[in-house]
């Protein structure tokens, strides 16, 4: 499902980018994916997914619509 809908980004590719340890920030996981934040109403949700990376579960937030 598509979490980042101004970049057309599914949660796999968002995710598989958080997971890497080297990843820091939101902004890290747009750069791996080759793309730019634009409106930034996902940006909390890609957040979750680097914190959900760290402390070793799958839950995903909810997809944006
Ligand atoms: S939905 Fe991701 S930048 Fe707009």
């Amino acid at each position: 499902m598509y979490v980042c809908i101004c970049n057309a980004l599914r949660d796999r590719e968002l995710k598989a980018a958080a997971a890497d340890p080297s990843i820091k920030s939101a902004a890290c996981v747009f750069k791996r994916c080759d793309a730019k934040p634009k409106c930034g109403r996902c940006l909390p949700d890609v957040a979750d997914m680097i914190a959900a990376t760290r402390i070793g579960t799958d839950d995903l937030p909810a997809a944006a619509e």
